[in-house]
């Protein structure tokens, strides 16, 4: 059985939660998008984990991890990750395979990332400033990219960062004034990291094949969230990989016809960070109230998260386009003590309804949303451990979702622990 697990509003849905309870049932973890930009938490009795680059099924010393082609590389985070999982006594030796074919994420992507943003001032996008951007433009551009596979022949990288670098510092001194990169003691980092990352470093393509065709269960972890993705998303509000369930058979090189389940993770309410349309957001005491009671604060950047009601016009699209089976929904615990709730099931634009959810970002800022208002309810769920445990509302809220979504909900959390998990 092999799944895939992605986020269905803008991150920060809870995928780490879900993917390390669910990496119990699997053989191998594969990260198949995105890069340092995700922040994912697992919380395990009283340790929590926030992992960028590992994925979630890493903290389980029994699985293989993978990270695919198309997941963008920052050594510097990847080994810092390594090293402190080490240091908590989980070792990823021999069962952490990195693709050869993944880009490599250096400082001038960094660089960039923030020259850019600064740039654009007030219209910024609000990125992470890890470099995800910059990378991925020159993955495409082709001619100015670094490979993981490059750190398997220092000669030739050397020769190939002058060249980068030499380039970099005419655009950014230009465009930017900034003061000039150095490629030697680039070349030095990366003769470390290749150092530390080369033993890690095969064709991840080949793995997951032989791996699948030995019957061995494939789960593919999902970063980011479906409206943040390039393609589909709300661009230019968006990251710059195809980060819905769309980008993982392009990610790994394993066909979606292999997948068979695509689970979509969800929050009760809907979070955002960065820039860009959000139709539900409240900005105002009801927002405070969730940041605060769910800690609605980056897990990457520590950035306050903007907080909104459940939207399922968004998430109606995402569950559609990523193919979705099941909603797994976090976070159902935050929402009590509101005495009403709203879901938005349709918006208004131009004064016409409709339930499909524009993706074009200027069309979106325009909408109004339509809400349908339930009671909420007071009781905390944090210690709840069964669905028919739950008050009646939240029970009832629940069911309004999978109407709003026609999707089922199997997996709710009403917690942050692995054990705070109530399944369906
Ligand atoms: P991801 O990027 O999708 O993996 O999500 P993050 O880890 O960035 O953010 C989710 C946050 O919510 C983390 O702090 C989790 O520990 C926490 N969390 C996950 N599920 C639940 C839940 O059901 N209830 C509560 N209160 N917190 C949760
Ligand atoms: P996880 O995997 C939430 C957002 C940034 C910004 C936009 C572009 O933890 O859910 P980027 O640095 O990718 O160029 O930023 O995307 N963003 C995320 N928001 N969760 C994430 O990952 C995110 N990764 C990127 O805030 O708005
Ligand atoms: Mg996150």
């Amino acid at each position: 059985m092999n799944s895939c697990i992605t986020g269905l509003q803008w991150g920060d849905e809870g995928k780490g939660k879900v993917v390390d309870i669910l990496a119990e049932q699997s053989d191998i973890v594969v990260r198949y998008s995105g890069g340092a930009n995700a922040g994912h938490t697992v919380i395990i009795g009283d340790e929590r984990f926030a992992l960028h680059l590992l994925p979630s099924g890493s903290v389980r010393p029994d699985i293989d991890c993978v990270i695919a082609n198309a997941v963008v590389v920052d050594p510097e985070t990847i080994i810092k990750e390594i090293e402190s999982l080490a240091e908590r006594g989980i070792s990823l030796d021999g069962r952490l395979f990195i693709s050869e074919n993944a880009h490599v994420v250096l400082d001038y992507h960094k660089a960039e990332d923030k020259f850019r943003e600064e740039a654009l001032g007030k219209n910024k996008i609000g990125t992470t400033a890890r470099g995800i951007g910059p990378c991925y433009a020159d993955k495409v551009g082709r001619s100015y990219a670094v490979r993981m596979a490059d750190f398997g022949n220092l000669e030739k990288l050397k020769a190939k960062l002058q060249t980068i670098v030499d380039y970099k510092n005419k655009l950014f001194s230009a465009l930017y004034n900034a003061e000039p990169i150095s490629a030697d003691a680039l070349f030095e980092k990366c003769k470390s990291y290749a150092d530390k990352l080369v033993p890690f470093t095969i064709d991840t393509t080949e793995f997951l094949h032989k791996s699948i065709g030995a019957g061995k269960s494939v789960l593919f972890e999902g970063a980011q969230g479906a409206l943040l993705d390039l393609d589909h998303g709300t661009f230019p509000f968006v990251t710059s990989s195809n980060a819905s369930s769309l980008g993982m058979p392009a990610g790994s090189g394993v066909p979606a016809r292999l997948v068979d389940k695509f689970i979509g993770v969800v929050k009760a309410y809907t979070t955002r960070v960065g820039g860009g349309p959000f139709p539900s957001e409240q900005d105002n005491d009801i927002g405070q109230y969730i940041r605060e009671k769910g800690h609605e604060y980056g897990t990457t950047t520590g950035r306050p998260r903007r907080c909104g009601w459940f939207d399922a016009v968004a998430v109606s699209y995402t569950a559609t386009i990523g193919s979705i089976d099941a909603i797994a929904m976090m976070h159902l615990d935050t929402l009590a003590g509101i005495e009403e709730l709203k879901i938005c099931k349709a918006y208004k634009i131009n004064g016409k309804e409709t339930t499909f959810f524009p993706a074009n970002a200027e069309k979106l800022s325009l909408v109004e949303c339509v809400y349908e208002t339930v009671p909420g309810w007071e009781q905390e769920l944090d210690q709840i451990s069964d669905f028919d445990d739950l008050p009646l509302n939240a029970r009832n809220y629940v069911m309004l979702v999978e109407e709003l979504t026609a999707k089922p909900v199997t997996i709710i959390g009403v917690g942050p622990k692995r054990s705070q998990t109530l399944f369906r």
